[in-house]
């Protein structure tokens, strides 16, 4: 770990210190690794049924733009809006959806595109829920998985790295909706 204020532009600065835990090198190799796995396993799929990248509002949207530019294959992309009920930081499992996709997924390859799993509620309902609207079929992108904290047996198709149990921030992640724009993945450190 190194601190992670310097190379971050005074723009990007924000009050709280925060480490970094994951370097914007990092995440850019790994996210061209998930690229080119999902254009490999989907280049057979995509002229029978379309590919849609579903990203979860808002976590997720840093995450999708550049994984999307690592797909080589014709994609569309759809978002779809998600908030949890009870406290920020305690996952309740009960998950209203907010916004919903433009078009209908009925027969189409869906890869949902998740910042984190953390105890798997939110995405394990969201599966379950995209499940009835009949895609051709369903997987599951996420940055982040911790495991540590996992209470639904989820699985991730395309991960990019486990993390230890802390809360984590930047490249999507927020706290009360800051850190969202930071470039890599930092933990929040209390003075
Ligand atoms: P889960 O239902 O416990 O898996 O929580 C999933 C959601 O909680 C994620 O999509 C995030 O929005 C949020 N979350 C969980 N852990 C973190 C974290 O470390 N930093 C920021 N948000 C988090």
């Amino acid at each position: 770990m190194s601190t992670s204020t310097a190379g971050v532009p005074a723009w990007n600065r924000h009050p709280e210190p925060f480490e970094e835990l994951i370097s914007s090198q990092a995440i850019a190799a790994r996210v061209a690794e998930l690229g080119a796995a999902i254009t490999a396993d989907y280049a057979s799929l995509i002229d029978k049924a379309d590919v849609v990248l579903l990203g979860v509002l808002k976590g997720s949207v840093i995450f999708m733009a550049d994984l999307a530019r690592h797909i080589a294959l014709p994609i569309s992309l759809d978002f779809i809006g998600i908030s949890s009920y009870g406290d920020a930081t305690v996952s309740s499992g009960v998950v209203q959806i907010t916004q919903d996709v433009s078009r209908p997924l009925e027969g189409k390859h869906v890869i949902v595109v998740e910042d984190i799993v953390d105890t798997g509620h939110t995405v394990h309902y969201l599966l379950q829920n995209l499940a009835t609207r009949r895609p051709a079929s369903l997987k599951l992108a996420s940055l982040l998985h911790k495991p540590e904290r996992s209470e639904r047996d989820v699985a991730i198709d395309y991960l990019g790295f486990t993390i230890p149990n802390k809360f984590v921030v930047g490249y999507g992640l927020d706290i009360a909706q800051r850190y969202r724009n930071l470039p890599f993945i930092g933990v929040v450190t209390t003075p």
